[in-house]
This record gives C-alpha cells, structure tokens and sequence, in this order.
C-alpha cells in the first residue's frame, strides 16, 4: 500500500483528481466508484475544475455508489443517490444514464444488493474506487467486525456513524436511518485501485491502525493491505498516528512522476 501525505484536504483532493483524470484519459468510459460524506468534496471539486477547463473529457465515465441508505426515498436530499447525483454526475455535466447504485428502497433488499454486485461485474468492474474512512475504521459501512470476504448486503450502522452522520441530517440522530446497503470489503477489493482519502485528527487513530496495524476484521479499513493498488492519501492531522510518516514522506517524494498514483 502506497501512503501520500499532503499539507491539506484541498491538496489531497487535487492530487485524487488528477489520478483520476489521467485514468479518463486512458479508458475515457472508466468506472469511477465515489463515495459521500464530506471527505471526498475536495475531489468532485477539482474534478469538476479540470473538466469545465478542457484539462479532461469526462463526458464518458461512469460513476458507480459505495452504498445507500434503506428506506430513505431515493429523492430525498440526503439519499445517497441524491448526493452522488448532486456533488459528482451534476457537475461533470454526465446523465443518470451514465450512474449506478443500489436500491436503498427495495422490498427484497438482499436481491437488491445481489443485483447490484451482478451490474457492477456486468459494467466490467470498478477502475478506481474512492474510499473514505469513519472514526471506526469503516470503508463503505462495512462496520467493524464485517467479513473481510463480504460481498454487497445489508449492514446495521453503529451508534458512532449515525453519531457522525447526524449532521447530514439536522443534527438529529433519530433522522439517520439505521440500515445502509454497502458493498461488501470483498466487492470493494475488485475494485482495480483503491484510493481511501483521510482528513482532520479525528481519522488519526483509524488511519494508522488499517495501515500499520494487522489485517483485522475489526478495522475494515486493515483489508486495503490485501489489494495489490491501494493508495492512501492523508493530510498532515489524519497522518499524524502513523509510525512510519518520515519513510512515506521520503519515499513519495523520491517517486517518479511517470507512475502518477
Ligand atoms: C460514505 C462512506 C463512508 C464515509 C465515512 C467517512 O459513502 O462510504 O465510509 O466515507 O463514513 O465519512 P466523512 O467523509 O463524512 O468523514
């Protein structure tokens, strides 16, 4: 697993950018697979800058969720449907043709969930998941103690992520739903390059235990170690745990340009 540590979200965001447009660049129909909540903001950001500038063609790429709430409406602002719409396909001027996720509304939720492992193999797999990481040391909502082999099903959110996620919601836990489709540590692992963004103190001691710390059930984000491209791009306050920040500072500064992220 490769660590970057950069001076600060915005410079993490335009560093995933262009990781990100260097790979449209290459297979202009890439699947990108996004994820919510307010870490990932600074990539949709820069993203959208480089291609209302002309820096990339994004016209082509598809965009795939990480997970979706259970009984929100799809429609409703806070959905994760909702949001990927709004912060990622709206900007990059891309339709809802081009998006797929996981129906939070379904009667049957386990076909939901299996329908969509089958539509993500389908679309050819996910080039490069965007991940970020809760205070537990969550990737998706795959909570800890998730199996390491999970593939996309239904997960109950720990009091801590509707605590961390009430903010989305007027500050009003009891508005957070409890139940979350995500997809699987498993699924997440198909993914051809996984890049986990990290910021602030508070994502300090989970960082350091899924990099440094033994591949364990209880961090989900530990499985990254098992994916043979996982990128972890953390600023100064989420790197401030990690043992070995001197080696991954040196090593990244001595990285040639040519292999990007
Ligand atoms: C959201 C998701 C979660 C978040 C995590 C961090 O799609 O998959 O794993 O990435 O809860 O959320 P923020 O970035 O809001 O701290």
């Amino acid at each position: 697993m490769e660590v970057v540590i950069v001076p600060d979200a915005q410079a993490g965001g335009e560093l995933i950018a262009e990781a990100m447009a260097a790979l449209l660049r290459r297979k202009p129909h890439a699947l990108l697979g996004v994820a919510t909540g307010s870490t990932p903001l600074p990539v949709y950001e820069a993203l959208t800058t480089k291609v209302r500038s002309g820096a990339v063609d994004a016209s082509r790429a598809r965009i795939c969720q990480l997970d979706e709430y259970v009984g929100l409406p799809a429609d409703h602002p806070e959905s994760y449907r909702s949001v990927v719409l709004r912060e990622v396909v709206e900007p990059l001027g891309l339709s809802e043709a081009s998006f797929m996720g996981p129906d939070g509304t379904a009667g049957d939720v386990q076909a939901a969930c299996d329908d969509y492992d089958s539509a993500l193999a389908a679309a050819g797999g996910v080039d490069l998941q965007l991940l970020g990481i809760g205070t537990d040391g969550h990737i998706g909502f795959n909570e800890p103690c998730s199996s390491l082999a999970s593939r996309t099903r239904i997960k109950t959110l720990t009091e801590q992520t509707r605590v961390d996620n009430a903010r989305f919601f007027g500050g009003d836990i009891d508005q957070v739903p409890h139940h979350v489709i995500t997809q699987g540590i498993g699924t997440i692992l198909d993914a051809r390059h996984l890049v986990l963004l990290a910021t602030g103190a508070g994502k300090a001691e989970a960082v350091a235990a899924s990099v440094e710390g033994p591949v364990s059930a209880l961090v989900p984000a530990s499985a990254l170690q098992l994916h043979p491209h996982a990128t972890v791009v953390v600023d100064e306050a989420a790197a401030s745990e990690l043992k070995l920040a001197d080696y991954f500072r040196a090593t990244y500064a001595a990285k040639p340009a040519w292999q990007g992220l």
